[in-house]
C-alpha cells in the first residue's frame, strides 16, 4: 500500500481540508498514513499563511524533506500559502510536484497525476462537492458549513487565499452529519471562517437559512449529542443567536468571540465592524443568558498605530471578560492586506513586550478559573485512550478532563467530579 505523510499547519479548517484530501486519495487508491517521512510515497504540506513565520519556514522545510524522502516520493504544497504564492512555489522550489490552493482541495487526485500542476483558483466553488469520508477521531466529526470569507479585516490574508464566502446547503450538511452519527460520532464541530454569517450566499441553491436556524435543524438529528462551532464573528451575534446558544441543550457551552483589539479606534482601522462597547455587550449577554459558558478569544498586539492607550483598552477587556482561552499574536504584515501599507508599523520589541504582558495576565486569570474547578461536576465526552490507563475527553465548556479507565469509556458521555486541577487540564473520578 502507498504511504502518505501529511503535515497540517494552521486552523481547524486546514485540519478538515487534510481529512478531505486523505478521503479523496483513498477513494482512488488506498493510502496508509505515516509519520516517517522516509517511508512516504506522497508528502503533503498543508500550509497556513495568516502570519509570516510559517511561510518563511515552508521553503527550508521543503529542503529538509527533499533530503530525507524516497527519490520517487512526490511533494505537494497545499492550503493558504499555496493559494497566495501559486506557481512561485515551484519556481523557488522546483522539487515541489504540485501546488493546490485552499479552495481546490477536491482536485487532489488530479494534481498528483500531473508534473508541476498548480490549481489555486479562489473562485472555484466546492460548496456542493461530495467529499469522501475520513475522520481523524471516530467519535467526533468536523463539518465545513461555509467556504471563504466575505469580510475584509485589514490585517487578514484569508479572504485573498480562500475567496468569497459561500455557504453549503443545509440539506447536504444534515446528510453529512447524519452519516457521521451513524458511524459513531456523537459530536460535530461546524467550521467556517465566519460561521454565524451562514446563509448570506449559497452557490447553486436559493435556500433561506441563517446560522441560528441551521443550529436548530442540526440539533434535530437523532443520536447527535453535542454541537460545537468555530469561529463566530462578534458582529453577527444577534440576540436570537445568543438565546439559541444558551437554551439549546445540544450546543456545547463554549464560544469563541474573537476580539482582536480592545480599542475602538483600532477596531475601526481593522474594519471589524464593532466597538469595544459592542463587544463587551455581546459577551455580557452570553454570560447573562448562559453563566456556565466559557468564552475564548483571539487578540493581535502591535497592529499599526497601536498606542499604549489602545493596548490598555485591550487589557481592560481581558479584565472584564476574563477569557478562558486566549490565542494572542504579534501583528504580522501580510501581502494582499490593507494594513501592511499603513503608517506607524509597531517596533517588534514593543509588540513583544505587550504580548508578554497580555499573556502573563491571562495566565493568572486562567489559573484562577482552573483552580475554581475543584469538586465541580463536569459532563465529559470521552474520546481518547491514553497509554497510562487513562481516558480523556472534553467537558461541555471545552475543558480537557482525564479519568482512570479503559476503552469501554470511549464514546460515552458521563459525569465526572474534579479532584485535581492544573492550568491545561483537570483530573476527575466518575460519579
Ligand atoms: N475568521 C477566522 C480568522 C482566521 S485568522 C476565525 O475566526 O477563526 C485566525 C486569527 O489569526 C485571527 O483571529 C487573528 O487574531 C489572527 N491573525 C490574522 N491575521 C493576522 C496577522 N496579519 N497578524 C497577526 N495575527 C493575525
Ligand atoms: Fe480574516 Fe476577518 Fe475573515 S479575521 S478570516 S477577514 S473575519
Amino acid at each position: 500500500m502507498k504511504k502518505l505523510f501529511i503535515e497540517t499547519l494552521g486552523c481547524a479548517m486546514n485540519v478538515r481540508d487534510s481529512e478531505h484530501m486523505i478521503a479523496e486519495l483513498n477513494r482512488k487508491e488506498p493510502y496508509e498514513l505515516t509519520t516517517e517521512l522516509s517511508q512516504a510515497d506522497l508528502i503533503i504540506i498543508n500550509t497556513c499563511s495568516v502570519r509570516e513565520k510559517p511561510v518563511a519556514k515552508l521553503f527550508s522545510e521543503i529542503g529538509v524533506f527533499n533530503k530525507f524522502k524516497k527519490p520517487s516520493a512526490k511533494i505537494g504544497v497545499t492550503g493558504c500559502t499555496a493559494s497566495h504564492l501559486g506557481k512561485e512555489i515551484i519556481k523557488r522550489a522546483p522539487s515541489v510536484d504540485f501546488v493546490l490552493g485552499a479552495r481546490n482541495v477536491s482536485k487532489i487526485t488530479q494534481v498528483i497525476e500531473e508534473k508541476h500542476a498548480v490549481e489555486v483558483d479562489t473562485d472555484f466553488d466546492e460548496s456542493t462537492y461530495n467529499f469522501g469520508d475520513y475522520r481523524t477521531n471516530p467519535f467526533k466529526a468536523m463539518v465545513n458549513i461555509s467556504i471563504g470569507c466575505d469580510k475584509s479585516c485589514t490585517f487578514c490574508i484569508v479572504p485573498a487565499t480562500r475567496g468569497d464566502e459561500i455557504s453549503i446547503p443545509s440539506e447536504l450538511l444534515i446528510q453529512e452529519i447524519t452519516k457521521a452519527v451513524k458511524t459513531g460520532a456523537k459530536e460535530v464541530m461546524l467550521l467556517g471562517q465566519n460561521v454565524n454569517n451562514y446563509g448570506r450566499r449559497f452557490g447553486s441553491t436559493d435556500e433561506n437559512c441563517n446560522f441560528t436556524q441551521l443550529l436548530q435543524k442540526i440539533s434535530l438529528i437523532e443520536g447527535l449529542e453535542r454541537i460545537r462551532f468555530a469561529s463566530p464573528h462578534p458582529l453577527h451575534m444577534d440576540d436570537a443567536f445568543i438565546e439559541e446558544f444558551a437554551k439549546n441543550p445540544k450546543i456545547c457551552k463554549q464560544i469563541h468571540v474573537p476580539l482582536q483589539s480592545g480599542s475602538t479606534k483600532l477596531l475601526k482601522e481593522m474594519k471589524r465592524g464593532y466597538s469595544k462597547e459592542n463587544f463587551i455587550n455581546r459577551c455580557e449577554k452570553i454570560r447573562s443568558l448562559c453563566p456556565e459558558a466559557t468564552i475564548s478569544t483571539d487578540i493581535i498586539v502591535g497592529f499599526p498605530g497601536e498606542s499604549d492607550e489602545d493596548f490598555d483598552h485591550t487589557l481592560e477587556v481581558l479584565e472584564i471578560i476574563r477569557f478562558e482561552q486566549l490565542f494572542s499574536f504579534k501583528y504580522s504584515p501580510r501581502p494582499h492586506t490593507e494594513a501592511a501599507e499603513f503608517d506607524k508599523q509597531i517596533d517588534n520589541t514593543l509588540s513583544g513586550a505587550r504580548l508578554t504582558r497580555l499573556q502573563t495576565r491571562h495566565t493568572e486569570i486562567l489559573d484562577e478559573i482552573m483552580d475554581a474547578q475543584l469538586d465541580k461536576i463536569h459532563t465529559v465526552y470521552f474520546d481518547e485512550l491514553k497509554s497510562n490507563g487513562r481516558v480523556s475527553g472534553r467537558s461541555s465548556d471545552g475543558k480537557l478532563v482525564f479519568v482512570e479507565g479503559s476503552e469501554e469509556l470511549l464514546g460515552q458521555i458521563l459525569d465526572v467530579k474534579i479532584i485535581k486541577t492544573s492550568r491545561g487540564a483537570l483530573d476527575g473520578v466518575l460519579v
